[in-house]
Parts: structure tokens; C-alpha cells; sequence
């Protein structure tokens, strides 16, 4: 089929450690120092539950049709060399519960739908990027949150207030960016660990 030429051409360097089987049963392109951008025949798989790119060296943009890919619990892009914002295609991965998309090249804003549409995200890892502006205030509407980390990026803005009502919230790294805050928000008693470096104004 298509999308298995695809992803064996997607994998330049034929690793002897990529395998489809193992694509199919555990959908991992992981670790096998596959290079080049997504394929589009990947956006026909849209029973794909789990999605795993990490520690590759994959570049390009998020392509919008990722967004087809409703069926997703899981969602990795980290360590790789993926570029440009996040596709507002991305809203409609309602199901997700767990994304990372650390140490990229990412841009743009952190999206503001992740808080109105990913309403069952437990964990949330933008570590290590360019994103710039805000923490949406919409964050406010992730109560399943338990491990958010937005940390080395060029977030600015105040750390909205609401982030610290999350009860669930354990793990909160916010911590190399141009954030500012006050104390007395930050006093939220479930927090197991909080690395924040904020400017206290
Ligand atoms: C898919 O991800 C979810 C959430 O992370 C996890 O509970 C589930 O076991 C995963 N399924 C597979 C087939 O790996
Ligand atoms: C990463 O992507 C940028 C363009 O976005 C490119 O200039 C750079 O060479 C890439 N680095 C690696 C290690 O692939
Ligand atoms: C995302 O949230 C917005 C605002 O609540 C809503 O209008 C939109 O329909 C949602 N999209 C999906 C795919 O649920
Ligand atoms: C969120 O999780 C609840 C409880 O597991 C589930 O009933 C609901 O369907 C989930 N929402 C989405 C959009 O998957
Ligand atoms: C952060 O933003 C400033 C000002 O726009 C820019 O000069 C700098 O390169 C950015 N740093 C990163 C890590 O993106
Ligand atoms: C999410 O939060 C925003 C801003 O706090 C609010 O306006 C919006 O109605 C909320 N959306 C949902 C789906 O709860
Ligand atoms: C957040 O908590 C503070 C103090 O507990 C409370 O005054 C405020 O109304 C809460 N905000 C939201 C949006 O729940």
C-alpha cells in the first residue's frame, strides 16, 4: 500500500531497526534516526490511537492533515526537528490525552484550543521551543491537567492566575521563558514539583 512505500521511504536511511510491524502494533516511528518530513499517505491511517515521531530527525511543518487523525490518544512529535506553529487542524483531536512536543524548532503561539477543545489532556510537554505570546487563558478549562511544561521557550505575559485552580495539576515547569507573575498566585498546595523562574512583579 501507499503509505508503506511511504514510510520506508520515509526512512531514508532503511534502518535495520525499522520494522512495519512494529509500526502497526505499537504506530512507532521511534528513535530510528529517521530523517526527511511526514508522509502525506500517513493521514489515511485515521484509526491511529497512539502516534510516536520522538527522538528522530524529522523537520518540516505539522502538516494540517494531522487534524484527520481523530482517533488519537496520544501524540508525540518530541526531540526531532519539526518547525513552524501548530495547525489549528489540530483542534479536532478531541480524544487526546497525552501530547508532547519537546525539544523542536516549533514557532508561534501556543494554541489557544488545546484549553477549549482538548478537554481530556492529562499531560502537556512544549519543553525546549521558540513559542512566543501567552499561556491561552483557556487553560483554565484543562482539569484532568497533572503535568504541564511549557519551560525554554519565549513565553511572555503574566502566568495566568487559573493555572494554580487546576487541582490536578502535579507538575508545572514554566521555568527559561519571559514569564512574570506574582507569589501569592503561586501558592497552590497539590503542586509536587514547580520550577517557574519568574520575574516577580
Ligand atoms: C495509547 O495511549 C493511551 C494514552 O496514553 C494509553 O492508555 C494506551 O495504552 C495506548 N495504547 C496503545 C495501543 O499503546
Ligand atoms: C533543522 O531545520 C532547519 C530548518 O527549519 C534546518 O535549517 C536545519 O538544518 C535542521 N537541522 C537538522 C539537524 O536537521
Ligand atoms: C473547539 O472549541 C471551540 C470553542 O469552544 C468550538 O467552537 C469548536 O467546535 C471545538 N472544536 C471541536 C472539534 O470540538
Ligand atoms: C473524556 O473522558 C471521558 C471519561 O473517560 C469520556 O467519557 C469522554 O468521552 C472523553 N472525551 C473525549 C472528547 O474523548
Ligand atoms: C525570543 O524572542 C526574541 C524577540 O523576538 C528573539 O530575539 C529571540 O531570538 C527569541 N528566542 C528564542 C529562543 O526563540
Ligand atoms: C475555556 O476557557 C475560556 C477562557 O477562560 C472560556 O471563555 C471558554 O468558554 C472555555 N471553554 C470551554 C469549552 O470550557
Ligand atoms: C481560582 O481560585 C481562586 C482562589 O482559590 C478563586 O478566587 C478564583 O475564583 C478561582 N478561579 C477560577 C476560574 O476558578
Amino acid at each position: 500500500m501507499m503509505f508503506m512505500l511511504a514510510l520506508v521511504h520515509l526512512t531514508l536511511s532503511l534502518h535495520p531497526r525499522f520494522n512495519l510491524l512494529d509500526f502497526f502494533f505499537a504506530r512507532r516511528v521511534y528513535a530510528l534516526d529517521v530523517r526527511g518530513e511526514i508522509p502525506d499517505e500517513l493521514w489515511t491511517l485515521t484509526f491511529l490511537d497512539n502516534l510516536t515521531f520522538g527522538i528522530n530527525a524529522l523537520s518540516g511543518e505539522i502538516p494540517k492533515e494531522l487534524g484527520l487523525l481523530t482517533e488519537l490518544q496520544s501524540l508525540s512529535f518530541g526531540t526531532n526537528n519539526f518547525s513552524g506553529p501548530l495547525p489549528s487542524e489540530l483542534e479536532d483531536l478531541t480524544k487526546l490525552t497525552q501530547m508532547w512536543a519537546s525539544d523542536n524548532a516549533f514557532t508561534g503561539r501556543i494554541p489557544g484550543f488545546i484549553g477549549n477543545n482538548w478537554s481530556n489532556i492529562t499531560a502537556l510537554r512544549f519543553e525546549g521551543n521558540a513559542f512566543e505570546g501567552p499561556i491561552p487563558a483557556s487553560f483554565s478549562n484543562l482539569t484532568s491537567l497533572t503535568d504541564l511544561d511549557l519551560s525554554f521557550n519565549n513565553l511572555t505575559g503574566r502566568v495566568p492566575d487559573v493555572l494554580f485552580n487546576l487541582t490536578l495539576l502535579t507538575h508545572l515547569f514554566l521555568g527559561d521563558n519571559k514569564l512574570t507573575g506574582t507569589l501569592s498566585t503561586l501558592k497552590r498546595q497539590s503542586l509536587q514539583t514547580m520550577c517557574v523562574a519568574l520575574v516577580f512583579i
